[in-house]
Formats: C-alpha cells, structure tokens, sequence
C-alpha cells in the first residue's frame, strides 16, 4: 500500500482545485453525426438535452413526451424542426436515431431502454437505473444482447475530482478505509405539493395512462406526476434512489465492489403528511468486507445537508460536487499525522458535460462507458436493498452473484413488480 507523505501530494500536482479544464479533444468531423431522440422532456431533460445539442456532431431528430406542454418546450429547445412524438415507440421506429436520451420518471427506465435497445439504438437512461433489481438485470442483459452502449446518468462518475478521489483511496491515500457515510438531509415539512400547473383535474394535454404505463392504474392525481412521483413506490424509491444513486454509487466505486453481503435499516413517513409513501426518515446500513458504509435520508429535518465522507485509518475524505477534502487523523501518542491535508476543487457541471461527452465517445468508440448500464444497475440495486429492508423492518442478507436475498423469500418477492397489462418486461 501507498504510504503518501506531505511531499507526495505538493509533488502530485493536484493540490488545492487544479484539473478541472474540459478537453476539447473530441472535435469531430460532419460524417461522425450522432442523430438523437429524447424521450420524457421534464426538468431534468431541459438540463441535458441543451448540454447534448451543444455537443459537435450531435443533430436532434425527434421528441417524446406525454403530456404536451413539455413535448411543445422539447421541439422549441431542439433549434430546428423535428418530429414530436406522445407514444415514444414511434420515436424508436425512427431508423436514422442512433441514440436515445432517457429522462422519464423512474417506472418507466426499464422498458424505454430496453426496447430502445432492442431497436439497436444506443442509451443515455438517467439514475437511478431502474425500479426494481430485476428490471435493472434485463436492461443489463438487452443491453449486451445488442451490443449497445448505455449510459447512466450518474454524471458523478465523470467529475475529475470524483475519479481522483476514487483512484486515491483505492491507492491507500487514507488508509483502509473501514466506514463510509453516506447521507442527504433536508427539511420538507410540512409537506410536499404537486406542481402549480397541475390542476386537480386530468388535463387534455396529459396522457396519463401512458404516463401511468407499466404501474398499477390509479385515478389522476396532480401529486403523483411531475417530479413528486419520487415519492410513491409504483414509480421511484425516495430519496434512497433519488439521491443515493448518486452518493452510494461513489462509494461503491471507491470499494470496487459489486454490492453488500448484508443490508439492516429502519424507517417511514414519520411526520410528512402529504400523501406521499416513501421514508421522511430512514437509516440504512450496509456490510462490505471491512467495511460498513451507511446512509442517512431525512426530509423532516437538515441539519447537515448532502455529505459523502470515507474514513480510513489515516484520514477522512469528504467529497461532494464542488471538490474534496483530506483531514489527516493523528494516532495515538504520535504528534504528527501520517499524511498531510490535502483538496481539490470540483465543478459539478463540468462534470455533467464530461459525463455526455463520454457517452458520446463511447459511441464512437465501441467501449463501455463510465456509468456502464452494469454500474448503474448494481448502484440502484444496493438503493432498492435499502428500501426493501426498511419496509420489512429487519436486515437482509444478499447474494450479490445470484442478485437474490439468501433464504428470505418475502424479501426475494420484492425484487419485482408486477407490470400493468399490455407492459411486459423481456
Ligand atoms: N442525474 C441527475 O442529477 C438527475 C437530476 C434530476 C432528475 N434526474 C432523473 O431524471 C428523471 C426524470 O426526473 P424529472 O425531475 O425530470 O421528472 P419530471 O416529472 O419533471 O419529468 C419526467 C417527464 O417524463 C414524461 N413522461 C412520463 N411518462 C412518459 C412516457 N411514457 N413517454 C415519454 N415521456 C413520459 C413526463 O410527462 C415528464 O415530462 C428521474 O429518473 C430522475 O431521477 C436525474
């Protein structure tokens, strides 16, 4: 193992918020034209279809969206004409997109991908990956079958300051690392509301059985839709996919692991009365060899905000998207630390342009990309573990090469769901 001294890290050159500059290596030439669809036209598609359309070489061809008024800012947002569709299979239909972009809401990842897969484009799907951990193990399995690059949009994976920190502490930089902390906090009380161009009535310009798709039918109800329906378990997870498939997959990566051996947690909707289902408060701790890695989820009150430390036995790494700290740890009876402090700046949309440009280079290339379809499923399935033990209130013991819970077969049911007719997931 590395031991890193002070003048280490001076020699390093990545002291104090350097290598942040974005190569402009890629510049291509006209016939390298990646012709793009982008299917669900919500918030965070307006935040990476502009960062796509910026790209060299990348030409939007057509649009898909259920409810109309965000398929209208869609087509305004492509600069030139191109086809909008509600029903985003005539989107795939379409033979001259070489690529989809994916930002519908959580329920609906599993099948875009794979049939956009099985319609030989390649993917960009946002995080988290999937709904359930077999939805995630098909969209790996139609990936491959295809020879398709997906993506995952956990843009993360591409921050320079992210993979330093990665590549440090895999090297020892802080020694080994026993525990990881994991957590996003924030005060929501005392509730949550639909989004004020919702009314409580279905709209004409909202499809909302195609907005339902594979999930049970409910009657219209403005809170489930845009962007709130993270917080009912037919669509999303809460905050544990929402936000730990950014952070949990920081730490996973850093352990090079494929997932837990064991996951114990506890929880619920305490104290938000919205109508909402998935926990204002949730504790989740997961086993890794040597290592136990927790996340704390907490709308009811914030207190520390989004944090994300590794604590080896020399230092503590603290890292979010605007850079990365080492505290040194002094040891008994020594009066100097083993390694000096050390930081690095970060810039979380640099990162966000990087992570497309990859995804667009691997196109090219033929090479995995950062966030491999694989890494943003074993991600979202460490996420759904900790999901799946607070609802059952107990710990769970997980066989990460099966993908099952061993010998638990109330835990095993809740590995899927039951999709709503005509949806099949193959
Ligand atoms: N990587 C990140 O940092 C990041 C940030 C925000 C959101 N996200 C992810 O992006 C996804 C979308 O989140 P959002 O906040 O934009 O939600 P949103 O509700 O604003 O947008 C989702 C859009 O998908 C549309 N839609 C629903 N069903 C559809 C279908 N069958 N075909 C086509 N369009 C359909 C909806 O009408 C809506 O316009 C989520 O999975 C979320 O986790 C990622």
């Amino acid at each position: 193992m590395n031991k890193l001294t002070r003048r280490d890290f001076a020699k390093s050159g990545i002291v104090a918020g350097t290598g942040t500059a974005i190569s402009r290596m890629n510049i291509m030439g006209a016939n390298d034209r990646i012709n793009i669809g982008l299917i669900g036209c919500g918030d965070r598609a307006m935040q990476i279809y502009p960062i796509f359309l910026k790209e060299a070489g990348v030409n939007p061809v057509a649009v898909s969206d259920v409810y109309q008024p965000y398929l209208d800012k869609a087509v305004a947002t492509s600069g030139k004409p191109v086809a909008k569709h509600e029903d985003f299979r005539r989107l795939l239909e379409i033979k001259e997109i070489d690529a989809v972009v994916i930002a519908t809401p959580d329920h609906w990842h599993a099948l875009n991908t794979i049939m956009a897969c099985q319609a030989g484009k390649d993917v960009y799907v946002e995080k988290p990956m999937s709904l359930t951990i077999l939805e995630g193990r098909k969209m790996v399995e139609a990936a491959r079958k295809n020879n398709r690059v997906v993506q995952n949009g956990s843009q993360q994976r591409s921050g320079p300051h992210y993979q330093e920190a990665v590549k440090l502490i895999r090297d020892g930089a802080i020694g080994p690392v026993h525990k990881i902390t994991v957590g996003y906090t924030r005060n929501s009380m005392p509730g949550l509301k639909p989004l004020g161009e919702l009314g409580k009535e279905l709209p004409k310009t909202l499809n909302w059985d195609m907005w339902l798709g594979p999930a049970p039918y409910v009657p219209f109800d403005p809170f489930r839709c845009h962007y709130n329906f993270r917080w009912f378990w037919d669509y999303s997870g809460g905050q544990m996919t929402n936000w730990g498939a950014h952070n949990l997959d920081i730490a996973r990566w850093a352990l090079n692991a494929r997932g837990p051996s064991a996951v114990a947690a506890f929880g619920g909707r305490y104290a938000i009365n919205d109508g909402g289902e998935t926990p204002d408060v949730q504790e989740v701790i997961y086993n890794f060899p040597n290592c136990v890695v927790t996340w704390s989820g907490r709308e009811v009150n914030r207190t520390r905000d989004e944090y994300l430390s590794f604590q080896g036995t020399k230092g503590t790494l603290s890292i979010l998207r605007d850079g990365f700290t080492i505290a040194p740890e002094t040891w008994r009876k020594k009066e100097t630390p083993e390694i000096a402090p050390m930081q690095m700046k970060g810039d979380g949309k640099e990162s966000q342009v990087l992570h497309i440009r990859n995804f667009l280079d691997c196109m090219r290339s033929r090479k995995r990309p950062v966030a491999d379809v694989e890494e943003g499923h074993l991600t979202a399935t460490m996420c759904h573990m900790g999901n799946i033990a607070t609802r059952l209130g107990r710990s769970l013991k997980w066989d990460a090469r099966k993908e099952e819970f061993i010998s638990d077969a109330e835990a095993n049911k809740m590995l899927s769901t039951e999709y709503r007719k005509p949806w099949r997931l193959e």
